[in-house]
């Protein structure tokens, strides 16, 4: 018997793996994945020798992140809520999909992941697991043990020899989550919706009012509907997340705080710094502007919050989610050209856009002299067409007062 575990080399699935070899008595498999947390992946490879694992994985997925799963979702305009970009959410269904991968690769019949029972990972993590393997075996330890408090991981941690390293007490209190896309803080003092969270707990970025004092100008081209170049360099989409939380964290950009509904009912309050998200939601938008028809852009935006919700509810493998997938990715091949931005203390200003497919026609649009580009009697009898039954009503005596 065996079971693949989402190992982060953290402390929890450390546990977890322990857990899993005695209480199922099952051989564990571990996959650990680069999402670009920005941690060394590595060292959990020496962490699971020591518990003893044999069949490792590690897999740098960034790329395969960045180019399948954020800039899909970037190309809906995508925010949970109004507010949240999803930085968790769209991670789920590649660690879903590797982890069921490795679970065919190695002949395992179940799969393992250190959410609790409480959140949305466990449902997207599961979900996407059924998805890809209807008859998955799912353990989820969070869920079945007593082991509910720090005390009683730390007595376990000390009669099993899992070494706990302490780094001069130095971890983070929150509950955090972190890849190309965003870091998130959750727990401790944040399940205080009144209670502002301190300065350094955030990590991505410097707050708005220690920003530099001069603007940063940067340009994003793009190429149907995915970012492509930084300042007319190309790069991969890793490397434009990685370059662009930079440049946008050092400008106070991309942190939210929020409290959200998880899809399991409670409301839960998440701070989050996404920046690169930001900026690039801003410049796709500012791209769109020029290059989408106006109803289809539109249209677009209506059916955005259903796939915000789908993603955040844990359905990135399901039929809807492609179907709307085909749906906007059909919008975006004439969405191309360069967006020119200004940072500046937490701000993303669209100062300029251009494009070779761009639908902005200055002739008719400008107010000077149009040499005849726009016959203005059309638009008259446009207006009257359109008043017609506001007309019909009105001599009927129906008062809109
Ligand atoms: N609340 C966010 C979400 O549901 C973030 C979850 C963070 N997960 C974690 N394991 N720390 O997407
Ligand atoms: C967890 O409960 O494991 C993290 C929070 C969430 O999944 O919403």
């Amino acid at each position: 018997k065996k079971v693949v575990l989402a190992y982060s080399g953290g402390l929890d699935t450390s546990v977890i793996a322990k857990w899993l070899k005695e209480e199922y008595q099952c051989e564990v498999v571990t996959f650990t994945a680069d999402l670009g947390q920005g941690e060394e992946v590595e060292p959990a490879r020496a962490k699971a020798e020591a518990l003893g694992i044999k069949e490792i994985y590690i897999d740098d997925l960034r790329e395969e992140f960045a180019r399948d799963f954020i800039f899909p979702m970037l190309r809906a305009n995508t925010i949970y809520e109004g507010e949240y970009l999803l930085g968790t959410s769209i991670a789920r269904p590649l660690i879903a999909k590797r982890l069921i991968e490795i679970a065919n690769e190695t002949g395992a019949q179940a799969i393992a992941h250190g959410a609790t029972g409480k959140g949305n990972d466990q449902v997207r993590f599961e979900l996407g697991a059924y998805a890809l393997k209807p008859d998955v075996r799912v353990i989820a330890p969070w869920r079945e043990w007593d082991l509910n408090s720090r005390e009683k991981l730390m007595a376990y941690c000390q009669s099993h020899d899992i070494p706990v390293e302490n780094k001069a007490g130095k971890k983070s209190p929150y509950s955090m989550d972190a890849n190309l896309l965003h870091i998130s803080y959750e727990g401790d003092l944040l399940e205080d919706p009144w209670t502002e969270p301190e300065e350094d707990m955030w990590l991505w970025s410097v707050s708005p009012e220690n920003a530099p004092d001069e603007p940063t100008y940067i340009t994003i081209s793009f190429k149907q509907g995915d970012p492509v170049a930084i300042d007319g360099v190309e790069k991969s989409p890793a490397t434009i997340m990685e370059e662009l939380n930079k440049i946008a964290g050092a400008n106070g950009i991309g942190r939210a705080d929020i409290v959200e509904n998880r899809y399991v009912g409670m409301k839960a309050r998440g701070c989050y710094e996404t920046p690169a998200g930001t900026v690039l939601l801003r410049a796709h938008r500012a791209i769109e502007s020029i290059t989408l028809d106006r109803e289809a852009g539109h249209l677009k935006d209506e059916l955005m919050p259903r796939y915000a919700k789908l993603i955040y509810n844990g359905y990135w493998w399901s039929p809807e989610r492609k179907m709307l997938q085909a749906a906007i990715d059909d919008t975006q091949t004439m969405v191309n050209g360069d967006v020119r931005l200004k940072l500046y203390k937490g701000n993303v200003i669209v100062v300029g856009r251009q494009s070779d497919d761009t639908l902005f026609c200055e002739m008719t649009a400008t107010f000077e002299d149009d040499d005849g580009a726009y016959d203005h009697g059309e638009a008259e009898g446009f207006i009257k067409l359109k008043a017609l039954r506001l007309r019909t009503a009105a001599k009927k005596g129906r008062s809109l007062l």
